[in-house]
């Protein structure tokens, strides 16, 4: 059986990180591929004036699934009709620590699963009058119910003891309120054992004993910024992969961006993106070759080559090549 993967290399980075991950799976003898490339953000709405262009949608839509590397300034144009697209409501984004990395906390293994669909992130803002703007943050009992019932199940099924539930109810009464009862009533649903945490307060907690998390179920903004907040404690963005799933569908991306500092100079760490792919095997039910990929990128992370994000001096093109020949 041949899938179809749609791959975005989007902007910056994006064009150098995404095809060391398809030749990562290109790599890979037992599973046939087929890569169906696609355009997104800056460079192809300044040719065409728009950053993601129906035939994008299309392909993400028609695909298995899909590889995105990032874009810049249109990225809230291109990602969230994306997730939209694969019908995406859950963002998984692991963020571990590597053997021979030399990270500010190196006893994280956390799963942050986001909720993608709404929060303040469901786009309604407006300007009531010049120097004046506002947001609605939507909350919902339904997505709140599905994201903690994803939750606990991905925790359930990856053999994670503790289940955190971040929120700010004690200030967003209303919304954070009814995020925090509906992804509680799935925990004692489930007799699952779990906490509530401040998502303030739990930043703190995250950075001084990261150890004592395993999965943690957020609303959209706080699982944005906590994730990166983890992502500076395992050694930076250049590793944490993320996956948007849908009931059917789902999208592969890094949780970094463009990168526009070092785009173009052949230095990003390809690691991310390639263990995105990892996340794309497993969700294609190739388990044991998603735990391959990972266990070359682990194996290099170890041993170098390293980009200089990792104080190594290698190049993107040339990590990856070791990953190929781990794998
Ligand atoms: P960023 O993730 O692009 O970069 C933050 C910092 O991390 C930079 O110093 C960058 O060099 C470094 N970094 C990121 N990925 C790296 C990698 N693979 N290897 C080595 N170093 C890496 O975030 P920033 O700077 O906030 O945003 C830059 C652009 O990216 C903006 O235009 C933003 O809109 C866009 N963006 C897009 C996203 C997406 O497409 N999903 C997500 C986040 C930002
Ligand atoms: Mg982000």
């Amino acid at each position: 059986m041949t899938h179809e993967i749609a791959v975005i290399p989007g902007d910056g980075i994006g064009q150098e990180v995404t095809p060391a991950a398809v030749d990562v799976l290109a790599a890979i003898d037992s599973v046939d591929f087929d890569f169906v490339e696609a355009d997104a953000g800056d460079a192809v709405k300044a040719e065409t004036g728009e950053a993601l262009p129906q035939e994008t949608r299309d392909i993400a839509a028609d695909a298995d699934a899909t590889l995105f590397g990032a874009a810049g300034e249109t990225a809230a144009d291109v990602i969230l009709p994306l997730r939209e697209v694969v019908g995406s409501f859950a963002n998984v984004r692991p963020a571990r620590s590597y053997p021979g990395l030399d990270a500010v906390q190196p006893d994280t293994d956390i799963v942050f699963i986001r909720e993608n669909t709404e929060g303040v992130y469901s786009g309604i803002e407006s300007e009531i009058t010049e120097g004046v703007t506002t947001l609605t943050r939507v909350i919902t009992e339904d997505a709140s119910a599905k994201i903690a019932e994803f939750g606990f199940d991905y925790a359930r099924q990856n053999d994670f003891d503790d289940v955190t539930i971040a929120h700010k109810a004690n200030v967003m009464r209303e919304t954070d309120g009814l995020f925090l009862d509906a992804a509680s009533a799935v925990g004692e649903d489930r007799g699952a054992d779990y906490d509530t945490a401040l998502m303030d307060a739990l930043a703190m907690h995250l950075v001084m004993t990261p150890e004592e998390y395993d999965v943690i179920i957020c609303p959209n903004l706080a699982g944005d910024v906590l994730s990166d907040l983890a992502a500076g404690l395992v050694g930076g963005l250049g590793l944490l992969p993320s996956a948007n799933v849908g009931e059917e569908n789902a999208l592969f991306e890094p949780v970094h961006g463009s990168a526009p500092d070092i785009a173009g100079e052949g230095i990003a760490n390809p690691s991310a993106m390639i263990l995105s792919a990892a996340m794309l095997l497993d969700h294609l039910g190739y388990d044991e070759e998603g735990d391959r990929v990972r266990a070359a990128v682990e194996s290099v992370l170890e041993s170098g080559p390293k980009t200089p994000d990792l104080g190594g001096d290698a190049g993107t093109d040339e990590v990856a090549a070791a990953v190929v020949d781990a794998l």
